[in-house]
């Protein structure tokens, strides 16, 4: 049977990211709480839209491992509040000083810088009682904690938080390419590849697998970046949903401003080829993992 790989692509991502949404309502406290701004806050942020796409990778990798997906779901979800808690963050005006994000006002335009810093780091923490708490989940305590213990590096200042840190300062200097490498690897790339070893972890796939899955999460993260750097200059505000040319305006180094943009797509295209090729021990469950590396680098939102 010939499928068609784009319709294939398209209906898995919106079936996942309809899934991923209706656990998230499950997952994070309701707004009917006190001090109702707080709950307003994270809910407006969470739910203002998005990709869903660490958390369908996360469920991917567990696909493609042999494991299920109704038991990754919870660590899905805590990916994607430890991602919307780094968004929050990331626009605030002593950050990046963004207006507009996921299509809407940012966080702090709405509620106040206040809260908004409050919403970000109460994200964080209910990230972390979704993922401790899962009392129905059939996976063992010792897998468990390995998985809390890669997403809170992979959070932490090994990963993101190293990396927006390494970013803010880049704003100064001039970082050669080996620093800009390791500000993406660290920013976007540790997430994702936590997002993809869970996923194997929580299989219980074996350690080749868990290791081809960090080369591919790896990868695709440097790519998503560098994705992000060239549609900040070349992509469309709206279908974004978030603004362009801010890089250029703040003084980011990015891939396309340190090395130019021809450089930069060939960049993106060789981690998207890497990634796919870490992929080879793995059966035809893996397709939705080889679909999505390429649907990075063609991304135009
Ligand atoms: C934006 O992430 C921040 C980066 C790491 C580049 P996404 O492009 O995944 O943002 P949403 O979740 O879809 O809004
Ligand atoms: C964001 O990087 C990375 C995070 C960890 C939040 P950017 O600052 O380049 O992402 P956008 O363009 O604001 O989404
Ligand atoms: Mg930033
Ligand atoms: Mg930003």
């Amino acid at each position: 049977m010939i499928i068609n790989k784009d319709s294939f692509l398209d209906a898995y991502l919106q079936d996942r990211r309809k899934i991923v949404e209706e656990a998230l309502h499950w997952y994070l406290p309701t707004e009917n709480n006190t001090p109702v701004e707080i709950y307003k806050a994270i809910h407006y942020s969470v739910f203002a839209g998005g990709k869903r796409i660490r958390p369908i990778l996360c469920l991917a990798a567990t696909e493609a491992s042999g494991g299920d997906m109704a038991q990754a779901m919870p660590v899905a979800c805590a990916l994607e509040l430890i991602h919307t808690y780094s968004l929050i963050h990331d626009d605030l005006p002593s950050m990046d000083n963004d207006d507009f994000r996921r299509g809407k006002p940012t966080c702090h335009k709405v509620f106040g810088e206040n809260i908004a810093i409050l919403a970000g780091d109460a994200l964080l923490t209910e990230a972390f009682i979704v993922l401790s708490r899962a009392e129905k989940l059939k996976f063992s305590a010792e897998k468990r904690l390995a998985v809390i213990q890669e997403i809170s590096q992979a959070a932490g200042i090994a990963g993101m938080v190293g990396g927006q840190t390494l970013d803010v300062l880049s704003e100064k200097s001039r970082p050669d390419q080996e620093v800009l490498y390791e500000i993406h690897r660290r920013k976007t790339g540790a997430l994702i590849k936590a997002a993809v070893r869970s996923g194997a972890i929580m299989s219980n796939a074996r350690e080749n697998k868990i290791q081809a899955l960090a080369d591919y999460g790896l990868n695709i993260g440097m790519a998503f970046q560098i994705a992000d750097d060239i549609l900040n200059v070349e992509g469309n505000r709206e279908l974004m949903g978030k603004e362009t040319g801010s890089d250029t305006a703040l003084g980011k180094v990015t891939y396309p401003s340190l090395m130019g943009m021809d450089y930069a797509k060939a960049e993106l295209q060789k981690h998207i080829d890497a990634a796919i090729a870490s992929l080879t021990i793995f059966d035809k469950r893996a397709l939705p993992l080889r679909l999505i590396a390429r649907y990075i680098m063609e991304r135009k939102s």
